[in-house]
């Protein structure tokens, strides 16, 4: 039985968010991150996946993501992740090792989901708080 997302999670988000303004480490402030890394954070993907994607009790790591992900699909898992819990078996297991389970994100636009797919898929290490 998975737990409901809420308000675990949401407390993460606060937190997250209160962070924003003061830790940069080096006072790197919000306006330095790229668009998607704005995302990343304002769609409270960070507060399970972590600032730097480097994953959490509530989210995995999101490394390597290019081995198994197209942005279109990436896009769409985004937007109902739950359409893949269902039927593609790494994506099943990995749902299991996590008592939360991925929030839909219906709310945002196709161009914002596929800016935070390419974002999510590129090679460059994350922009975030905390990176140089
Ligand atoms: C409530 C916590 C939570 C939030 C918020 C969340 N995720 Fe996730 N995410 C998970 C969990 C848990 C999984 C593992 C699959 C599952 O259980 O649904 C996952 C899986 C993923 C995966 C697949 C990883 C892989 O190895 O293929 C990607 C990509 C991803 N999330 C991106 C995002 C993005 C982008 C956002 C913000 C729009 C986001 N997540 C928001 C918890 C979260």
């Amino acid at each position: 039985m998975k737990l409901p997302l809420f308000p675990v999670p949401s407390l993460a988000a606060l937190l997250a968010i209160a962070c924003l303004p003061s830790c940069g480490g080096d006072g790197a402030s919000g306006a330095t991150l790229s668009p998607a890394n704005k995302l990343f954070i304002a769609e409270l993907c960070a507060s399970c996946h972590g600032f730097e994607r480097q994953g959490s009790w509530m989210g995995p790591p999101l490394a390597n993501l290019g081995q198994h992900w197209e942005r279109h699909n990436l896009a769409e898992f985004i937007r109902d992740p739950s359409k893949y819990t269902g039927k593609d078996e790494r994506i099943r297991k990995l749902s299991k090792q996590f008592r939360t389970q991925m929030a839909p994100n219906k709310r945002l636009s196709e161009a914002d989901r596929l800016i935070l797919a390419d974002w999510l898929l590129g090679d460059s290490p994350p922009d975030g708080p905390g990176t140089k």
